[in-house]
């Protein structure tokens, strides 16, 4: 069945949850049952993936595709799952003792302080497994379509200007100076890259063109470092009840950040100014980036 366009007069909050509910929905379809052997990694991988989250990565990732054409590649909804799976692998690895030693995410005891180390990376290990494997055999999909999602994903997740090399990069700053350069990199690489694959991977499934492809790219990339420095901000100016992970640990843990070198005020006047690049990027598209553009408006005045 193709999907459309919701229905323009609901809320955006109520658009918000409508999408949120039908990645959920998709969700549950992809990943093995608890009762599926083995079933410690199974627990572990719903337990954390099934925990609440925004959901934003797909929404981005399904509203871009919305861009480019009414009736969405039958897919869509999957391909945006591949995204949520790598990213709550992200967030499980992330919150390992080895690298920030967190006890709380998305309101509830981290995988790890649940399920133990070992099944906490495992379970990080299969959902970004599962992420390809649901990409390399999406059942409406042409083959070089796949091979396209496959790669951007693997690029984004990965370690040159990736996910992956973004962490690295976080993980050594508390051991030296932090210089403007290095701090964008920082969070361009560990979340900007999966934002920007986001956006692209729905474009990419609806065949955009290269001119198409390298603006929702810049979008992406620049919603994407919008929402670290706000991720960085909420850190300072929210509580553990409303984010549901460990607030105030950037500044113990001597992380890069953006409140830390330039200030609160001042970085929330540069996620503004980022939000504002990703819009206009989309100005080729008229009036149909509207939405696109409320989302990455959403990503900084967001309180959680
Ligand atoms: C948190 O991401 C980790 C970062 C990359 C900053 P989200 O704020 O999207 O986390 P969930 O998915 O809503 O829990
Ligand atoms: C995480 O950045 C980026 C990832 C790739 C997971 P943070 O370490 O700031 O994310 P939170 O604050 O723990 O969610
Ligand atoms: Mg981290
Ligand atoms: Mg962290
Ligand atoms: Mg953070």
């Amino acid at each position: 069945m193709r999907t459309s366009h919701p229905e323009k007069s609901v809320s955006f909050n109520s658009y918000l949850e409508q999408q949120r509910n039908r990645i959920e929905a998709q969700l549950q379809r992809l990943v093995p049952e608890e009762s599926e052997k083995p079933a410690a990694v199974h627990r572990a991988m719903r337990y954390s993936l099934f925990a609440g989250g925004k959901r934003i990565r797909p929404i981005f990732c399904t509203e871009a595709a919305r861009l480019l054409s009414q009736e969405t590649n039958p897919d869509m909804e999957s391909i945006a799952c591949s995204l949520e799976m790598i990213h709550t692998y992200s967030l499980i690895h992330d919150d390992l003792p080895a690298l920030d030693n967190d006890d709380y995410r998305r309101g509830k005891l981290t995988c790890h302080k649940v399920f133990g180390e070992a099944n906490a990376i495992l379970a990080g290990d299969a959902l970004l497994t599962l992420a390809f494997h649901v990409l390399a055999t999406l059942p409406h999909t042409p083959a070089e379509v796949r091979a396209a999602l496959v790669a951007e994903l693997a690029r984004a997740a990965g370690t040159v200007d990736g996910m992956i090399g973004g962490q690295v990069v976080d993980l050594e700053a508390p051991n030296g100076p932090t210089t403007p350069e290095t701090l964008e990199y920082i969070h361009r690489a560990k979340t900007g890259a999966l934002f920007r694959a986001a956006v692209l991977l729905g474009a990419i499934g609806e065949r955009a063109d290269g001119k198409q492809l390298e603006a929702i790219s810049r979008f992406g990339a620049n919603a994407g470092l919008a929402f670290q420095i706000m991720d960085d901000v909420l850190d300072v100016e929210s509580s553990r009840e409303s984010l549901g992970k460990t607030t105030g640990k950037d500044l113990l843990q001597k992380k890069a950040t953006y409140p830390a070198f330039y200030g609160v005020e001042r970085s929330k006047q540069m996620a503004q100014e980022c939000v504002a690049k990703a819009s206009e990027a989309l100005e080729p598209f008229g009036e149909r980036s509207g939405l696109l553009k409320q989302l990455a408006q959403f990503l900084v005045s967001r309180k959680a």
